[in-house]
């Protein structure tokens, strides 16, 4: 079996676009319509909604190392997979399957995860949400090459970076994993190539326990799903569709203009199947819902809800528990953001048909998937009301301030911040570990920023203390809807060296709306 080649891999035809409006709509509350983009329209016979099986993605076993450290062994290899009935789509996986396998770790145990490329491309495989060290976070540059090509790659229009850490063939990840339970997900990195790869298949949860946690007696077991929904398009033989990627300005590569906002897929996928349907019992699970798309933004809805409302029991965020569960009709998800909810299947009768939606859109793409309810079973389950403690960063007492402007550049194509392309030689933040800071975003349009190391708390929307449903607990990414100033408290702890922020809308990215944050 031949990989995809580079060529294959940007010189993707048969795109019809539909320029995407700026959909969004002012208010509050809870307003994060931020999936502008462009659609790519799928040329394959697609299945019906709600005909084909929901699973869980597979769990990779690992083996406890001597020193104490839980170890995994990934690797990286181009596979076709059956997504649409009878149709093989050539994907770039980790270890085989899409999304990859499922990581599990222990919180205060480290966890080492050995990445083998396979593939014909480079990649920088980082932990999203991880608390990681810096040469084990998969900067951009520090590519892991398949073996036999000759390194370090150049990429079209960015600058060389003499810093990076390249290697060959493998690569060790370390993860102390001296952080809380939280639903992490890992996915490819790589300098300007991060959407396609992600898109062709390179990413997997890398779901965090710890005691804590699993005190509160949350649903477990089968009843805890990891849920990972991305849209993608798909080709007549099954091929997955991406808009060409042209070398245009500086010769940087770039998906077309009309693409630039975020690329669309007219297929929703749940752990990689389209609009799956979950036979389950009238009791209560837990979601670990995962906006994996690369620009589009989900409102999720059941439908029909159950009597008296409240059917999403929200009891995480990105950064694991909040402080109490939070009962909410609709989510509104951003890319990478992660929304943890437990249903009560419980509060519908067995027999009830009931659909997970997304609000934002219409038609196929209003179905994301479906629950049929079974019959009562015993649950042992709860929801306590007081999930966690967590400390309150306080704004008053930051150290240092700064604010960074999220904007498509006015005489070229490109996505910048405080004007700037991403250039891995420019500091564009450099903090002292344990210093408190305040971080203000504003943008133009719609950008799920995404700061790597810590998590961070959002402390005001437009007005201080005024938040959105999803700012809730520890964040990774905040939502920025369009023309609007957010602030976040932060605090960078542990590990000194060079890490990224960034926009995690990936056509943003790789389109080069990322900066360096360098702690000391
Ligand atoms: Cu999901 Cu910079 O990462
Ligand atoms: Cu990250
Ligand atoms: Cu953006």
């Amino acid at each position: 079996m031949t990989g995809l080649t580079r060529r294959q891999f940007g010189g993707v035809v048969g795109v019809a676009g539909v320029a995407g409006s700026g959909l969004f709509l002012g208010g509050f509350p809870g307003i994060l319509r931020t999936g502008n983009g462009a659609l790519v329209r799928s040329t394959a016979t697609l299945p019906a909604a709600y005909t084909l099986p929901f699973r869980v993605p597979p769990v990779a076993a690992g083996t406890m190392h001597a020193d104490g450290s839980l170890r995994y062994d990934v690797e990286q290899r181009t596979t076709d997979i059956e997504i649409l009935p009878g149709l093989r789509t050539r994907m770039l996986t980790y270890a085989g399957s899409f999304p990859g396998v499922t990581l599990t770790s222990r919180s205060g145990r480290p966890t080492v995860v050995t990445v083998r490329n396979s593939l014909t491309v480079p990649t920088a495989t980082h932990l999203h949400g991880g608390h990681t060290p810096a040469d084990s976070d998969g900067y951009p540059t520090d590519l892991v090459l398949p073996p036999g090509m000759p390194g370090p790659p150049l990429v079209p229009g960015m600058p060389t970076d003499p810093a990076a850490r390249v290697s060959s063939g493998r690569r060790d990840h370390t993860y102390p994993m001296r952080q809380r339970a939280a639903t992490l997900w890992y996915h490819d990195h790589s300098m300007g190539a991060t959407a396609r790869t992600v898109w062709h298949g390179l990413a997997g949860f890398h779901l965090v326990h710890d005691d804590e946690e699993e005190a509160l007696g949350l649903p477990s077991g089968e009843r805890d799903l990891p849920v990972m929904i991305c849209d993608r398009a798909f080709a007549e033989d099954g091929s997955l569709l991406y808009p060409p990627v042209l070398a245009e300005h500086n010769d940087m590569p770039m998906v077309p203009e009309g693409y630039r906002d975020g690329v669309l897929g007219d297929v929703t996928l749940v752990n990689g199947v389209p609009w799956p349907v979950l036979e389950a019992p009238a009791v209560r699970h837990r979601l670990r819902i995962l906006n994996a798309a690369n620009a589009r933004t989900y409102w999720l809805a059941l439908s029909p809800p159950p009597a008296g409302g409240g059917g999403f029991v929200q009891v995480g965020s990105d950064g694991g528990l909040l402080e109490t569960p939070n009962a909410r009709d609709v989510l509104h998800i951003a890319p990478v953001e992660r929304v943890d909810v437990v249903v009560d299947l419980g509060r519908y009768q067995p027999g009830d048909v009931v659909d997970v939606v997304n609000e934002l859109d219409t038609g196929t793409m209003r179905a994301v998937m479906r629950f049929r309810v079974g019959q009562r079973a015993a649950d042992p389950s709860r929801v306590p009301d007081r999930l966690a403690i967590i400390e309150r960063l306080d704004p008053a007492k930051a150290v240092a301030r700064r604010s960074f402007q999220f904007r498509k550049s006015r005489s070229h194509g490109q996505w910048t911040i405080n004007g700037g392309a991403f250039d891995p030689a420019r500091v564009d933040a450099g903090t002292a570990l344990g210093a408190l800071e305040v971080w203000s975003f504003t943008s133009d349009v719609a950008h799920p920023v995404h700061l790597h190391l810590d998590p961070f708390q959002v402390v005001a929307r437009g007005a201080p203390g005024r938040l959105a449903p999803t700012d809730l607990g520890w964040k990774d990414t905040v939502a920025l809807r369009p023309s609007e100033t957010v602030e976040l408290a932060v605090r960078f702890t542990d590990y000194a060296g060079r890490y990224v922020f960034h926009c995690h809308n990936l056509e943003h990215e790789d389109m080069a709306m990322m900066a360096n944050l360098v702690t000391s």
